[in-house]
Order: C-alpha cells, then sequence, then structure tokens
C-alpha cells in the first residue's frame, strides 16, 4: 500500500478516532544508516530526521493525538565521536531556535526530559526559553528526551522520595505508583505506544517505567524515511492490537 504522504493530512478513514493512542514515544533510529547508505556523512542523517519529526510532530496533532514524546539524545550516546555530538548539541540548539515561532503557531506545549543540567550552557538558555514560551499552549504535548536514560531517570526519583523519607515528609508506606510517577521527568501519563525506528528489537533505556504496558511497533524503515504513510500502518497495528493489562 502507497500513500501520497501529502494526501494524508487528516486522520485516516481506517483509523478509528476514539481508540488513538493518547501517548505515543518514538525511538528516532537510524540516521547514520541512511546517510551511510548514500555514501553521505552521519550528520545528513540527523538533519533529515529533524524534518522527519517535524512532520511526525505535525500528523500528531493533526490526527487528534495528544502527546508524542520523541528520544533524541540518550545519557550513552555521549559515547559517540565528539564531531557527531557536537554536531547534534548545535543542531538541537537551532532547531529549537528556528522552530519556536511556528510552535507558537501551532499551539504546540513543548517540555525536555533527561539530565539537563549537563548539555552546553547556550543549549539549555534555549530549552528554558521555549519551555516558558510554550507552557501555555495546549494544542499538543511535545516531550524531548536530551541526555535521558531510564535508568537515571528512576534513580533520581529514588533519591528525590529518600530525601523526603530521610526529612520525616514522607513514610516509606506512603510510597506508591502514583508518588513515584509524580517524581519521574514525565510526571503523569501513561504511554500508549513505543515506536522504533531501523528495526532494532531493543529500548536502549527509554521510558524504562512508562513501558510497561505500552504497545511496541518496530519498523525496518530508517527514522528519515520514516512518514504519515509509516505512522498510519504504525497506528493501524496499534488498533488491532488487544490490550488486555494482564486481565483476560
Ligand atoms: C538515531 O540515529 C539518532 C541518535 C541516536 C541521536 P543513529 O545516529 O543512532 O543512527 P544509526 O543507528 O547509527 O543508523
Ligand atoms: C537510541 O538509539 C537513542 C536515540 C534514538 C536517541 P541508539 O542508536 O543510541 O541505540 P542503540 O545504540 O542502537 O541501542
Ligand atoms: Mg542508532
Amino acid at each position: 500500500m502507497t500513500v501520497n504522504p501529502t494526501l494524508l493530512r487528516e486522520l485516516p478513514a481506517d483509523l478509528h478516532r476514539d481508540r488513538l493512542p493518547r501517548h505515543v514515544a518514538v525511538i528516532m533510529d537510524g540516521n547514520g544508516r541512511w546517510a551511510k547508505q548514500r555514501g553521505l556523512p552521519r550528520i545528513m542523517g540527523h538533519r533529515r530526521g529533524v524534518d522527519t519529526l517535524k512532520d511526525i510532530l505535525r500528523c500528531c496533532k493533526d490526527w487528534g493525538i495528544q502527546a508524542l514524546t520523541a528520544y533524541a539524545f540518550s545519557t550513552e550516546n555521549w559515547g559517540r565521536p565528539t564531531e557527531e555530538v557536537d554536531f547534534l548539541m548545535t543542531l538541537f540548539e537551532r532547531v529549537l531556535r528556528q522552530e519556536l515561532r511556528e510552535m507558537m503557531e501551532e499551539d504546540v506545549q513543548i517540555r525536555f526530559v533527561g539530565n539537563l543540567n549537563a548539555l552546553p550552557k547556550s543549549l539549555q538558555l534555549e530549552i528554558e526559553r521555549s519551555m516558558q514560551q510554550t507552557q501555555q499552549n495546549r494544542g499538543i504535548q511535545f516531550t524531548v528526551a536530551t541526555n535521558y536514560g531510564g535508568r537515571q531517570e528512576i534513580l533520581q526519583a529514588c533519591r528525590a522520595i529518600a530525601t523526603k523519607v530521610q526529612q520525616g515528609l514522607l513514610q516509606p508506606e506512603e510510597i506508591d505508583e502514583a508518588l513515584f510517577e509524580h517524581h519521574l521527568y514525565t510526571a503523569g501519563g501513561d504511554l500508549d505506544l513505543m515506536i522504533r525506528t531501523s528495526g532494532e528489537m531493543r529500548i536502549s533505556n527509554f521510558l524504562l517505567w512508562q513501558v510497561a504496558y505500552a504497545e511496541l511497533y518496530v519498523t525496518d524503515t530508517l527514522w528519515p524515511d520514516f512518514n504519515r504513510t509509516e505512522f498510519h500502518r504504525a497506528l493501524s497495528t496499534f488498533q488491532q492490537r488487544d490490550r488486555r493489562f494482564g486481565k483476560l
């Protein structure tokens, strides 16, 4: 099935609006391989990946999905060559600066999750500015995981909770799922669908707590080639799944 992506402005007729995932997360993998296949430097793949992300965000909004979380940089990605890491940090900063106006027009509320303090100062400032300016927007909640690690997220929650217990503000018996979630970066909001591009069958330290009962969808398509047609396929598959949540 090939559908011209430009024709998919509205929710495809075969998808049920009332059974759309509320919160979708994407592991945007395969930028490097996309570039390599074309004999281009890896950074060209990252550049094209930004275009994909912009269109998938707009698509989520067009089709009525309330929240999109994108994995932009993992805590492990610091292990890449300095030139690539530097390029990515500069790219994030530039894109943020360029896209802020449009995010305002499109009513996008952007948030960043991860250990943001370790990012370059100039990027931290853009992050701060974009979060502040878009705070009141309600069109779609767009979360970018940058210097994010699922284990680190859980650890920092444990630390915050332990401190409260130590200070006598909290009893160990009061620690339940709701309280724990409240201490995660991604306060509130269950994840419904996690998509990974480029065929890798792993989570790579993304949203470890939140993924508990999310549906997983893996496509061989590389992230720069992912488009509305592919997203449509992911949502159709999601709607065919029987989410039992451990029940019968
Ligand atoms: C994902 O693409 C983007 C980031 C991790 C920043 P990759 O850069 O991992 O691309 P591959 O997996 O090497 O093809
Ligand atoms: C996951 O992709 C991180 C992002 C997409 C930002 P990686 O390419 O870093 O993951 P691995 O190394 O294949 O597990
Ligand atoms: Mg990769």
